[in-house]
């Protein structure tokens, strides 16, 4: 069944503000962005609801919990954020959800009341992938970088490096093999007994390490390419661990030993990719973007190479609606539409992902 649009509406157009929805992990993210708008000028209102104080006392996510919380959240922070963009659902051109990769009893939610929320207002809604909304969340900021530019993706469940020459344009130069950086984060995080998510904990942390105490590989910089592994520094964390003792000065050595090899891995190979890209613009985005002291490392890579690094604003790095309704709002222009049997998908690869012009 095709979808119903106002025949004066041709496809590409949008005939109004975009509404998003994110609920692929352990955040319910809504927002409104208006592509009618200027750069930086779009987004109409956001919020969020963050489930970490649910899953905390688990020490990761329980993915049942977190559908169950969307479920509840979902729709009272559509009201709150249509009611604060100062329009009726039924001043919406479209609507754009999460369709994956993630947990799929999470996206699913999102999925459903999106999907279900277009065809009732009889507007078109298209599908997201997660991390093409991360990757493109730099650009709905205020003098956004110009394509073609070098993408570091860096978050719970992935760690990749892709050349973008466009949206949907996705080159990947490389990727972890093993573990992602968050995920690394997270992990050492809760061996060394900080609470979840880890990234933030062991920040803090490693600020009042020592860094010369112990020093950790960088894996696979001393070799070509452009892949990461990280999952051997956690074993090297717990096996400092249980051979130094583990005094709470340890612990923050541990941490800054752990964060500063995270941290050059990722601006070593940034660097790398750059130099054999000819590229002269790196983004960073996804949760682990928002770490300062990667944002120093990147800043001084760049700098020296002669080239500009952009970030999403730090509330934009972890997940969120704004870029789920970004992200959509491209895809809608280009004529991207969902149909009515709506899937989502746990694992979906951005090279699967058309180009949208
Ligand atoms: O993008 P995101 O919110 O969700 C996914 O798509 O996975 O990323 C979450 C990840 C978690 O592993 C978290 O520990 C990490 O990002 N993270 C950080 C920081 N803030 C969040 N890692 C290092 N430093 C941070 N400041
Ligand atoms: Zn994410």
């Amino acid at each position: 069944m095709a979808i119903a649009r106002p025949a004066s509406v041709p496809i590409g157009a949008i005939a109004g503000p975009v509404l998003g929805v994110e609920t692929s992990c352990d955040e319910t993210g809504v927002a409104v962005y208006d592509p009618r708008r200027g750069p930086g000028a779009g987004l109409l209102a956001h919020a969020l609801y963050s489930q970490v104080d649910l899953h905390a006392k688990y020490g990761g996510i329980v993915p049942e919990l977190a559908s169950r919380d969307h479920v509840r959240k979902t729709l009272p922070l559509i009201r709150e954020v249509l009611h604060a963009a100062g329009i009726s659902a039924r001043g919406l051109g479209g609507v754009a959800y999460t369709a994956g990769p993630g947990l799929i009893g999470a996206l699913l939610v999102g999925a459903a009341v999106g999907r279900s929320l277009a065809w009732s207002l009889g507007i078109p809604s298209v599908a997201v992938h997660h991390m093409e909304a991360h990757l493109l969340a730099p650009l709905l900021e205020s003098d956004p970088p110009t394509f073609p530019f070098v993408a570091l993706l860096v978050s719970g469940g992935h760690t990749q490096l892709f050349r973008v020459d466009g949206v949907g344009r996705y080159t990947l130069l490389g990727e972890s093999l093993d573990d992602a950086a968050g995920e690394a984060f997270d992990k050492t995080a809760k061996l060394l007994g900080l609470g979840y998510p880890g990234g933030p904990a062991i920040e803090r942390l490693a600020r009042d390490g020592d860094p010369g105490r112990f020093d950790f590989p960088r894996p696979m910089t001393n070799r070509p390419g452009l892949d990461f592994s990280f999952s051997g520094l956690k074993t090297c964390a717990l096996n400092t661990l249980q051979q130094e003792g583990d005094d709470a000065q340890t612990r923050a050595d541990i941490a800054r030993a752990f964060s500063d090899a995270v941290v050059e891995t990722l601006a070593i190979k940034c660097r790398r990719a750059l130099t054999e890209t000819g590229l002269k613009c790196l983004i960073a985005a996804g949760g682990v973007s928002a770490n300062g002291r990667l944002r120093e490392r990147l800043a001084e890579i760049a700098a020296g190479l002669g080239a500009r690094v952009v970030y999403p604003r730090p509330a934009f790095c972890t997940d969120n609606g704004a870029m789920i309704a970004f992200a959509g709002a491209l895809r809608l222009a280009a004529g991207h539409r969902e149909p009515l049997a709506f899937k989502a998908y746990p694992r979906w690869p951005m090279a699967e992902l058309p180009p949208a012009a």
